[in-house]
């Protein structure tokens, strides 16, 4: 039996919002979006088209795997980041919209002419910073080589790979600055979800993404501690850092880099009022 796009789509709502899915309505739009390989924005000025065959048993695998809490980004391959599209899969953080705080917070400052990226995941801050400043150059590391992979799938499909450098690192340990020089720009989103605080996330999270991006320890600011630890080196004498954090971080990240040598430290808030980004500006 045909359905027409509105039918399937309220189909795939209730279905997705009786599985437990939490907002329903609009991963079913993202989905019958997929399906049809239309932008979300156009799913509504086609509701009273009939749904196509081939897109209509796409959907269905869609929802069979979203009802398993697969993340939307990772069944649709793909997630839109500052107006882009970044290849998603399981071996990669989803890039979140939050993050686009810190992106838009490091592109009030200079251009830089140099840009490290230490976790850089699917590479979408650094890949957006690139093509937002088209003379800066950049290293993106990360610890794990399937994440890199995807970095650089990101950057061929950008037309950035002349721009940038992928590097196996353990936060410094693998940034060669001796062949790399210093920084005007270091930026990161690294894991800070406390060990504790895992089994409390969403299972689209939880079950779905890599443990590796989410937490770094039992605390939540090991990561932190590591990056303090060696980035006065890393930096020019004009050079930039900008962290992104979880909201209730913000004092105990800041006094993390106090304690490393660093004064001009500043705690970015999100649209919503939650502190996001710590920023690092030269004495
Ligand atoms: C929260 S994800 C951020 C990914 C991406 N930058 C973004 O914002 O979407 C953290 C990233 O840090 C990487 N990571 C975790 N531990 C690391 C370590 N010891 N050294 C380098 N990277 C690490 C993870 O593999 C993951 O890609």
């Amino acid at each position: 039996m045909s359905l027409s796009v509105q039918q399937a789509l309220s189909t795939a709502a209730r279905r997705l919002a009786a599985g437990g899915v939490a907002d329903a309505p609009r991963d079913a739009r993202a989905l019958v979006a997929g399906a049809m390989g239309i932008a979300p924005d156009r799913v509504m000025l086609e509701r009273d088209a009939e749904m196509p065959a081939a897109a209509a048993a796409r959907l269905e695998e869609y929802i069979t795997d979203r009802l398993r809490f697969r993340p939307v980004a990772q069944i649709l391959g793909r997630r839109m980041f500052w107006g882009r599209w970044f290849k998603v899969t399981s071996d990669v953080l989803d890039p979140r919209p939050e993050t686009e705080v810190l992106v838009a917070a490091a592109l009030e400052g200079p251009a830089p002419r140099r840009i490290l990226d230490l976790g850089t995941g699917s590479g979408a801050i650094l890949l957006t910073l690139l093509a937002e400043w088209p003379q800066a150059t950049g290293i993106g590391a990360d610890y794990s080589t399937a994440a890199l992979a995807i970095a650089g799938e990101n950057a061929r499909a950008l037309g950035l790979s002349q721009r940038v450098e992928f590097v196996a690192a353990d936060w410094w340990r693998g940034v060669d600055l001796a062949r790399f020089g210093r920084f005007d720009l270091v930026v990161s989103n690294p894991p800070y979800i406390s060990h504790g605080e895992l089994v409390g996330l969403a299972p689209d999270v939880r079950e779905w993404e890599p443990e590796a991006a989410l937490s770094p320890g039992p605390t939540g600011l090991e990561s932190y501690r590591e990056i303090a630890a060696g980035l006065a080196p890393a930096l020019t004498a004009q050079g930039r850092a900008y962290l992104e954090i979880g909201p209730t971080q913000g004092p105990a990240v800041a006094e993390i880099f106090r304690a490393a040598g660093f004064d001009r430290i500043a705690v970015l808030p999100d649209l919503d009022g939650r502190n996001r980004v710590v920023t690092i500006h030269p004495v």
